[in-house]
């Protein structure tokens, strides 16, 4: 894979909000599991994991098929994080879990994976597209990658939602710095809620990601409940969100309720989930973060109600590529299933 990278001495790798100050301020544990208390949740722990991959691959092989059409799309991130991170910093090194993601990738690309899923290839150039050739130290997030694919002269917008007081500000910075005028606005309010406002659409096309920390439990049911109150505000909206595959009611739940939800608003949902399984090797001490014992997310999912009709055939042929790359040991598998 060739990796490009953002033009030498372009802003957003000169950033010391990116770079510097988060890395300067008090950090919570990488570790905190999926529930510490609000806000501990910092999403440059996790940039470039197996979650990571899965939701973004999956995000750019929708946006590429809704783009296709002339009419603007307004896209929406309610749960926006940082926009961008290096992967080379305290946070990413710290946690290591990019090295189950995004790196191993990468590799495999660079070492021959034969005949790569157009949307996995797709996944990996934008990727490449912030990086310079070989590993990436810079990975885009959600903001990111869908400012990459909208376009300028169909007046699409993207508009960006982020709650933690040091992402938000991060976040804002990152975007002035893309230059996108009003394509992207950023506001530190509440994704759930600011949802209400936008829909329906000025455009009456939408893309919504919907990809919270689910830091406290009561993020699943407000995911559900955004769900049935987007899907009466502006039915043929695409909702595309993730979901962490943990040993909890709620996060078993979740899917089910969505496909529920989809089903009795009679619209096509997909349902896409990553296990990369347990890590059967030994820790490898040259990794950073390799540590014997890391628990970490080993599994997570994507619910698509009114996915493109592209959507399905697409992730059929990079899931198990996916898989082949990213798994690892005792539990690893994809699924792929789809309804209404
Ligand atoms: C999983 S991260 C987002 C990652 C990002 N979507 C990506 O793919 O690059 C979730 C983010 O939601 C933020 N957050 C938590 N509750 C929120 C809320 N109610 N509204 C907006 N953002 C919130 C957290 O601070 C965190 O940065």
């Amino acid at each position: 894979m060739g990796i490009r990278h953002l033009p030498r001495g372009h802003k957003a790798l000169q950033s010391p909000r990116l770079y510097e100050v988060l890395a300067q301020e008090g950090q919570p544990g990488p570790r905190g599991g999926y529930h510490p208390p609000m806000f501990s949740y910092r999403h440059a722990f996790h940039a470039g994991n197996h979650a990571d991959v899965l939701k973004h691959l999956v995000l750019i092989a929708a946006l590429r098929h809704l783009i296709q059409k002339p009419a603007p799309l307004m896209a929406v991130d309610t749960h926006a994080g940082a926009g961008i991170y290096r992967l080379d910093g305290e946070q990413a090194e710290t946690s290591g879990e990019a090295q189950d993601g995004i790196f191993k990738l990468v590799a495999a690309a660079a070492g021959g994976l034969a005949d790569p899923a157009p949307a996995l290839a797709d996944y990996l150039e934008v990727v490449g597209s912030f990086n310079r050739a070989g590993q990436p130290r810079v990975y885009p997030g959600s903001p990111f990658v869908i400012q990459r694919l909208l376009r300028a002269e169909a007046r699409d917008k993207l508009k960006l939602f982020e709650m933690h007081p040091t992402d938000s500000k991060a976040l804002a910075a990152h975007v002035a710095q893309l230059e996108a005028g009003r394509q992207v606005s950023v506001a530190r309010q509440d994704g759930f809620e600011s949802l209400k406002a936008l829909l329906p659409p000025p455009q009456r096309r939408a893309l919504v990601l919907i990809d919270p920390s689910y830091e406290i439990k009561s993020d699943y049911t407000k995911v559900s409940a955004c769900l049935q109150d987007s899907l009466k505000r502006f039915a043929t909206g695409s909702y595309l969100v993730w979901y962490p595959i943990i040993p909890r009611p709620e996060a078993h739940e979740l899917p089910r309720r969505l496909k529920t939800l989809a089903n009795q608003a009679g619209k096509p949902w997909l349902h896409a989930t990553l296990s990369i399984g347990q890590r059967d090797e030994a820790p490898d001490p040259q990794l950073p973060g390799d540590a014997p014992h890391r628990p970490g997310l080993t599994a997570s999912g994507v619910f698509m109600i009114n996915p493109p009709h592209t959507l399905k055939a697409a992730l059929a042929a990079a899931l198990p590529q996916l898989l082949q790359v990213l798994g690892r040991g005792r539990g690893k598998g994809q699924a792929l299933e789809s309804g209404g």
